[in-house]
């Protein structure tokens, strides 16, 4: 059974690609190239370097390669970025996304597994955040990633499409035996910038705020390990095909560090103490995030491995060292 990936060459796609083929599930990459690496999927995987908003090419794809379940990663990612180009959010993440659901219902794809966000909730800072929580995107990304939960959930009902979609929470760290990590370029996300800076692949860091309603001022995210966020995936495309309905779940720790906790594991964890600078807060950021997991642990019966800041921390540094290497 083959499953197509969109975004297989990105950070989160390639882990996905791995933990499909560790459990023996062929894989179909579907990349456009515009911030994955065609190095970051292996040979065992097919790789398609395309748009996954061409419907026909996608059709062609699942026709000849007997694609019977789509992971969608492929989007644009960044927050503040979606706040200055609203358009090409809503042109990528979400217009694109109704073509590539399109084909699926038009060649008879009946699993999809769809990459959303905690962006999704807004400001959350009442505690561990479930499901049925109010949304309320505060950034247009939030809003572009939300309106494909919606397209998702209207097609299942018209259609013979079951579908999961995940929320995740702020995805960090790498394969733990060192296949794949975060090879983006101008990257940034708080552990890749901060990591970058520790090993002097950069001056230093800012921290966007010090003034939120928080216990140290900045801001609380609940970082997971990305193999464990791949886990999640393998286990909602098993729930899939045994036949259950379509859910949305969370996937976090449930457990929130700040900013500044994050730089101090960082620091230790490296051994190197680089200047940090404190700035004003940044357009579109929540004060806190914290997933309550218990629905993804209960119905799909997730078990994270990888629980551990310092253990997440010391993984991307083993991989932006690699990177190094790599790139001099
Ligand atoms: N931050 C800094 N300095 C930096 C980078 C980040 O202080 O150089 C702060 C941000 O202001 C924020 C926190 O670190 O408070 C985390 O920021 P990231 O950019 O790493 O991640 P976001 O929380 O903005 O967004 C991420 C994902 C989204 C997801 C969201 C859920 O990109 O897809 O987490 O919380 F929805």
């Amino acid at each position: 059974m083959a499953v197509l990936v969109t975004g297989g060459a990105g950070y989160i796609g390639s882990h996905m690609v791995l933990a499909l083929q560790d459990a023996g599930d062929q894989a179909v990459v579907l990349d456009n190239l515009s911030t994955g690496f065609r190095s970051a999927v292996g040979a065992a995987a097919t790789f398609i370097e395309g748009d996954f908003g061409d419907q026909a090419l996608v059709e062609r794809i699942i026709a000849t390669h007997g694609i019977t379940a789509i992971a969608h990663f492929a989007a644009k990612i960044v927050v503040p970025e979606s706040v200055a180009d609203p358009l090409g959010y809503y042109l990528n993440n979400t217009a694109k996304a109704r073509n590539l659901i399109a084909a699926a219902v038009a060649t008879g794809v009946r699993h999809f597994i769809f990459s959303s966000t905690a962006a999704v909730y807004g400001d959350a800072s009442g505690g561990a955040v479930g499901e049925d929580a109010p949304l309320a995107p505060m950034s247009p990304y939030g809003r572009s990633k939300l309106m494909v939960e919606w397209m998702l959930a209207d097609t299942a009902a018209a259609h013979d499409l079951r579908y999961v979609v995940l929320r995740y929470f702020n995805v960090a760290g790498a394969d733990p035996a060192g296949r794949a990590g975060q090879s983006t370029r101008d990257a940034t996300h708080l552990i890749k910038v901060a990591v970058q800076a520790a090993l002097g692949r950069r001056p230093g860091m800012s921290i966007f705020g010090m003034d939120y309603d928080t216990p140290d001022g900045t801001c609380l995210r609940d970082y997971i390990q990305v193999s464990d966020l791949a886990q999640a995936h393998r286990d909602a495309l098993a729930y899939l095909r045994a036949g259950h309905d379509s859910h949305t779940f969370n996937c976090g720790y449930g457990q929130g560090y700040s900013v500044r906790q994050v730089v101090d594991v960082v620091k230790a964890a490296s051994g190197v103490d680089f200047p940090v600078t404190m700035v004003p807060r940044r357009a579109g950021d929540p004060p806190a995030i914290v997933a309550d997991n218990s629905r993804i642990k209960a119905v799909l019966g997730w078990r994270p491995r990888y629980d551990d800041l310092s253990a997440i921390v010391t993984q991307a540094l083993d991989w932006e060292r690699r990177l190094h290497n790599q790139r001099p």
